[in-house]
């Protein structure tokens, strides 16, 4: 069977973790890259020896155009090859009134958060094209949606910014067969998010979302059955944001 490679940037907990884990029980070879290196080398060990795959640490910051092109001709280096990236690695912020957020913390979300995407996917997609296949799945949020409930507008903006060029990708590289969708993920309990202080309560389905229902989402997108499913957001929100 052909052991397909995957990057997941800020894979080395949370969301990420479990999506580098998802991709690992489906025999993919996984790339933890995360800037934080302890993490990015624990979390590509654990993967290792639980799933008996092929992983790579690399130590990332994803808004750092050069550090990316670098981590991904590692890639290249080890693998040979590339067939999916998953863009996850995000800050989150808590909110405060609009007038008030400084344009320094705006300049932070937006390297980190929307150019972080910019920089992998021009990195990764010359590979993917000369393939003539691939798949990207970026990671939105719920708050491009509802303009946020607990975080900051630049982070909100961000995450809007991510649906809109998945959608600009998406149609440019169609012909070739590579697919790239976003997933937006409503209250999810990690670490990340633990300073937004969700409560089950606020769910329909009464209940925080969990990183592995965001990873089964993801993992669907980079499946043979999502095969025909491009330019699209899978919202995985018990219920909060209906449409
Ligand atoms: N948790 C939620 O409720 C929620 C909701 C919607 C969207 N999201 C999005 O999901 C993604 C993951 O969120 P999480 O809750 O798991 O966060 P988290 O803070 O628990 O984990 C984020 C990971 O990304 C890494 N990271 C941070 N900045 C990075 C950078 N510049 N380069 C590379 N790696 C970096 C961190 O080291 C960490 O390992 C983010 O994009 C976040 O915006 C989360």
């Amino acid at each position: 069977m052909e052991e397909k490679v995957v990057i997941v940037t800020g894979s080395g907990k949370g969301i990420g973790r479990a999506i580098a884990e998802r991709c690992a029980e489906h025999s993919m070879q996984v790339v933890v890259a995360d800037v934080d290196e302890n993490l990015a080398i624990n979390t590509a060990k654990e993967i290792k020896e639980k799933y008996n795959v092929k992983t790579m640490a690399a130590k990332t910051d994803v808004s750092n155009e050069e550090q990316v092109f670098k981590m991904v001709q590692k890639v290249i280096d080890k693998f040979g090859d590339i067939y999916a990236l998953v863009n996850n690695a995000g800050i989150i912020r808590l909110g405060k009134p609009f007038e008030e957020v400084e344009n320094k913390e705006w300049d932070l979300i937006f390297n980190i958060n929307f150019m972080g995407v910019v920089n992998c996917c021009k990195a990764v997609l010359p590979i993917l094209k000369k393939n003539k296949r691939g798949r990207i799945v970026n990671m939105s949020s719920m708050s491009a949606y509802t303009g946020g409930m607990a975080v900051t507008p630049a982070y909100a903006a961000s995450k809007a910014a991510i649906m809109s060029i998945t959608r600009s990708i998406a149609k440019q590289v169609a012909p070739l067969k590579i697919t790239v969708n976003s997933v937006a993920p409503g209250l999810i309990d990690t670490e990340g998010a633990s300073i937004c202080n969700y409560r089950p309560e606020q769910v329909p389905l009464n209940e925080l979302g969990t990183p592995d229902n965001v990873a089964d989402a993801v993992y669907f997108l980079l499946s043979e059955g999502a095969r025909h499913i491009t330019g699209t957001t899978i919202d995985v929100n018990g219920g909060i944001y209906m449409k």
